[in-house]
């Protein structure tokens, strides 16, 4: 249903963009550079790990904060220059600034008539948002899920073609978040564009088309999903009589890529446990066992993201961790992921911009061997100046003005949350 000016997602195909994006605070680069694309019709999820720099790009793509260089446009046009921006873009930073003692129909009510939509687009979000039973409720004890939701509702008022939601699986429970998995898939399958952001690829592994992640402010891996799961090959584990030999007899044979690892047994990537049987038993060597096993894609986003940090608390070659091994030096198939490291299509960095620290480095966890391999990594933690001065309280959403008759809303007299 289109309200006013607002064309439906699929007739606009409205693509978010930002380019050359950098954000500095004082001494520190938020954001560094950035470049990726959000394109219609699609969930692409925009990762990185606690101060990557997610929330910063996204409210400079909203023009809450000026870029130190760089910008966006959202659908060929800075967020600045569009006319009525809520019916451009629905945009959920925070959880919503909201009045305790304002019922969720009357909060809805409120900026609706701030955007000059009618009071019915405040029950229909609301239905949407699956919060109708609850529309009279005060907000004051809303739980943090249900806030989650009035946010969307609110967002969802001038029926906008893009969503811009940072972290919106915060504080939603299982069914909330299969929830907004069904949601946003049927928003963007309408042709609308959505970009969500959040620090744990599992907790949206299911919903986006395409990832954008990010780490120290700079882009590390822009494509789909589909690109960075199939990178991720498994290898077969072979437990055998004699792993030289076996080694040398795959090779020779073509089969496979046979690296031996540190306890002794045969990592293969490549080929198939049948055509491993068939060479050991030519070359009589006796397989006591083998396992497939698959690199966790989340793991893959640990090593990605965590490079500068983790890099610094795995020891060099040959220190802490004892002779260098072979068999983890870089299996392949464990490395970067196709993209990770190529320039992205009109995307890449500029002169001048290198990789980030780390990036083209072994991967922590797959490089070297780690005690625990397959667990979080050492070292991987808040990385310094995670917490900075604290940000800016968030007002309205963007696009909201001051309803019309109030000087300010009830939410900035109180100073919001
Ligand atoms: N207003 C500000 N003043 C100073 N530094 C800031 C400001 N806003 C953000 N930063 C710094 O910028 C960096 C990126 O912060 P940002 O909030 O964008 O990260 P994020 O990826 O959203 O992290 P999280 O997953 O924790 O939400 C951090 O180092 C942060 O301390
Ligand atoms: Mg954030």
């Amino acid at each position: 249903m289109s309200v006013g000016m607002t064309k439906e997602p699929q007739q606009q195909g409205a693509y978010l963009e930002v380019h050359g994006l950098t954000k500095q605070f004082g001494p520190v680069v938020a954001v560094s550079n950035l470049g990726f694309s959000a394109p219609p019709g699609s969930v692409t999820g925009f990762l990185g790990p606690n101060g990557a720099g997610k929330t910063t790009t996204l409210r400079m793509m909203l023009g809450l904060i000026k870029p130190t260089t760089g910008g966006a446009t959202v659908g060929g046009v800075p967020y600045a220059q569009i006319a009525e921006p809520a019916r451009a873009v629905g945009a959920v930073l925070d959880s919503l600034s909201l009045h305790p003692k304002r019922s969720a129909i009357g909060h809805l009510k409120i900026y609706a008539a701030a955007i000059g939509v009618p009071d019915s687009r405040a029950y229909e979000v609301l239905a949407l948002v699956g919060l109708n039973d609850v529309a009279d409720r005060k907000a004051g004890g809303f739980s943090l899920g249900m806030r989650q939701r009035l946010a969307l509702a609110t967002a969802l008022l001038g029926d906008p073609p893009i969503l811009i939601l940072d972290e919106p699986a915060n504080g939603l429970d299982p069914e909330g978040i299969h929830w907004l998995r069904d949601f946003l898939k049927a928003y963007a399958r309408r042709g609308g564009t959505v970009l969500i952001s959040s620090h744990i690829l599992s907790e949206v592994e299911q919903l986006v088309d395409n990832v954008v992640i990010i780490s120290r402010g700079s882009l590390v891996y822009q494509g789909t999903l589909d690109s960075l799961r199939t990178s991720v090959k498994s290898r077969i584990l072979v437990t055998s009589s004699d792993p030289t030999k076996l080694t040398a007899a795959l090779a020779e044979k073509g089969v496979g890529d046979a690296t031996i690892l540190p306890d002794g047994r045969l990592a293969v990537l490549g080929t198939t446990k049948e055509d491993i049987s068939e060479v050991a038993s030519t070359a009589g060597v006796q397989v006591f066992g083998m396992a497939a096993e698959q690199a966790d894609l989340e793991q893959v986003f640990l090593s990605m993201t965590s490079g500068q940090f983790a890099a610094q608390a795995v020891p060099p070659p040959g220190q802490g961790y004892g002779p260098p091994q072979q068999g983890y030096g870089q299996p392949p198939g464990y490395g970067p992921p196709p993209g990770y490291g190529q320039p992205q299509p009109g995307y890449g960095p500029p002169p001048g911009y290198g990789p980030p620290p780390g990036y083209g480095q072994p991967q922590p966890g797959y490089g070297q061997p780690q005690p625990g391999y397959g667990q979080p990594q050492p070292g991987y933690g808040p990385p310094p100046q995670e917490y900075g001065p604290p940000l800016q309280e968030y007002g309205p959403p963007p696009g909201y003005g001051p309803p019309p008759g109030y000087g300010q809303t009830p939410d900035q007299q109180q100073g919001g949350n």
